[in-house]
C-alpha cells in the first residue's frame, strides 16, 4: 500500500516486565474504584494467583469480590453467569486475570454490567453503544492477546457456533504484562497458545486489512514468537522466553485488533464448535495447511516469515508453511486432525461453515472457494 491508513487506534495503557503486577495498586487507585470484581478461573485460583492479585489491589480487606468460574472456550452460559455477578454486585471496576477466555469474559462484564439486556443482544460488530466500567486485564498465558483487542469470542453452546462481541469499548483501560505470571503454564498449553500468537502475527501481517502501522506490530510479534517459543516450551521458568512470548502476544493482539485474522481462524471455528478442539491446538493443526494454500498470494511476506522461523538466508515464500510444521513437531504438538477425533466425512460441512465466516475469510490474502477450504481441511487431516 502507498501510505498510512487514517484509522483511529487505541491501545490500553500498559506496563510490561517482571514485577509489572506491582503497578496494579496505582491503576486501581486511578480509577477511584472501591468494590472491584475479579474475573478469573479455577486454574488460576488453584495456583494462588487470584489471592496475590486481590492483595496487590491495595484496597481494604473484603473490598474485592471474585468470580473464578470462567470455563475454557467461554460458553455463552458462562459469560451470562459472570455478567450476572458483575451486575448484582454493583461493581465499579472489572479486573480480568487468566487466559484468553477469562479476559474475554472480563471485557464483556465491563462493557455490559451497566447496560440492560442479554449478551446475545451485543453479539456482532459495533453493537456496544458506549464505554462501560473501567477494566484492568492481567494475562496469565501468552496466546490470545485479548488484553489488546476489541474482541470477545464466545462459544454459543445453545446454537453450536462460535460468535464474537466486537467493539472498541471492549479494549481495556489498563493491561498488566507480567511474565512471572506465565512461568507455571504447562508446556503443552505454552506450545498451543504460542502457535496462536504466531498465527495472529502471520495472519494479521498478510491480512487484506494490514497497513504499514499494523505490519510493524505483526512483524515484531512474529519475531518474538519465533525467537522465544521453543525456549518457553522446553524451559518453562526461562523468564526471558516467557517475556518474549507475552510481549509477542500483546503486539499480535494489537495487530489483529486492526488488521484481523483470516482463514486459519475461520477454519478453527467448526473444529471448536463440533469437536471442542481447544483454540490454540486447532490453530496449530490448521496453520501450515492454510499457509501452503495461501503461499502463491503472499510470496514476499512468507519469505520473511520463513527467514524468521529458520534463520539463515532469505527463503522462498513456499518454505514458510513447512517451517511452521517443523516448529509444531519440535515443540511436541501432535499434528493431524484425524488423531484429534475429527471425522473426514464432516469436511464438506465444515468447509461450508468456515467459508461462510466472511468477517475472517474476506481478510485472507487469497480468495479460497468452498472446495479449496475443503482441500485445506483434507491436507490438515
Ligand atoms: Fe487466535
Amino acid at each position: 500500500m502507498a501510505g498510512l491508513d487514517v484509522r483511529t487506534w487505541r491501545l490500553p495503557e500498559h506496563v510490561f516486565g517482571p514485577g509489572a503486577l506491582l503497578a496494579l495498586k496505582g491503576y486501581v487507585a486511578s480509577t477511584g474504584a472501591r468494590c472491584p470484581l475479579l474475573v478469573s478461573d479455577r486454574a488460576v485460583a488453584r495456583l494462588g494467583m487470584a489471592e496475590s492479585v486481590v492483595t496487590a489491589v491495595g484496597l481494604p480487606q473484603g473490598s474485592v469480590s471474585v468470580f473464578d468460574d470462567v470455563e475454557p472456550e467461554l460458553p455463552l452460559s458462562c459469560v451470562r453467569r459472570a455478567l450476572e455477578a458483575a451486575r448484582e454486585g454493583r461493581h465499579d471496576l472489572i479486573i480480568g486475570l487468566g487466559g484468553g477466555s477469562t479476559l474475554d469474559a472480563a471485557k464483556v462484564c465491563a462493557a455490559l454490567a451497566g447496560r440492560p439486556g442479554d449478551v446475545r443482544d451485543y453479539i456482532g460488530i459495533g453493537k456496544v453503544p458506549g464505554p462501560g466500567l473501567p477494566s484492568i486485564l492481567i494475562p496469565t498465558t501468552a496466546g490470545s492477546g485479548s488484553e489488546a483487542t476489541p474482541n470477545a469470542l464466545i462459544m454459543d453452546d445453545e446454537r453450536g457456533e462460535k460468535v464474537a462481541v466486537v467493539s472498541p469499548y471492549l479494549i481495556p483501560t489498563y493491561a498488566i504484562l507480567d511474565p512471572g505470571l506465565t512461568v507455571t503454564l504447562p508446556s503443552a498449553v505454552t506450545a498451543q497458545s504460542g502457535l496462536d500468537v504466531l498465527a495472529h502475527a502471520i495472519e494479521s501481517y498478510t491480512s487484506r486489512r494490514a497497513d504499514m502501522y499494523t505490519e510493524m506490530y505483526s512483524r515484531h510479534a512474529a519475531l518474538l514468537a519465533c525467537r522465544s517459543l521453543r525456549a518457553a516450551v522446553r524451559q518453562g521458568d526461562n523468564l526471558g522466553a516467557r517475556a518474549g512470548m507475552l510481549l509477542g502476544s500483546f503486539l499480535a493482539g494489537a495487530a489483529i485488533g486492526q488488521a484481523g485474522t483470516s482463514a486459519t481462524h475461520a477454519l478453527a471455528y467448526p473444529l471448536g464448535a463440533r469437536y471442542h478442539v481447544p483454540h490454540g491446538l486447532a490453530i496449530a493443526l490448521l496453520l501450515p495447511s492454510v499457509m501452503a494454500a495461501n503461499a502463491p498470494a503472499v510470496e514476499v511476506k512468507y519469505a520473511e516469515i520463513a527467514l524468521l522461523l529458520e534463520g539463515g538466508l532469505p527463503e522462498d515464500g513456499r518454505a514458510a508453511a513447512p517451517a511452521v510444521r517443523r516448529l509444531c513437531d519440535e515443540i511436541g504438538i501432535p499434528m493431524g486432525l484425524a488423531q484429534h477425533g475429527v471425522d473426514p466425512a464432516a469436511i464438506p460441512e465444515m468447509a461450508a461453515e468456515a467459508h461462510a465466516i466472511r468477517r475472517l475469510m474476506d481478510n485472507n490474502p487469497r480468495d479460497l472457494s468452498v472446495d479449496q477450504v475443503a482441500a485445506v481441511f483434507a491436507d490438515a487431516m
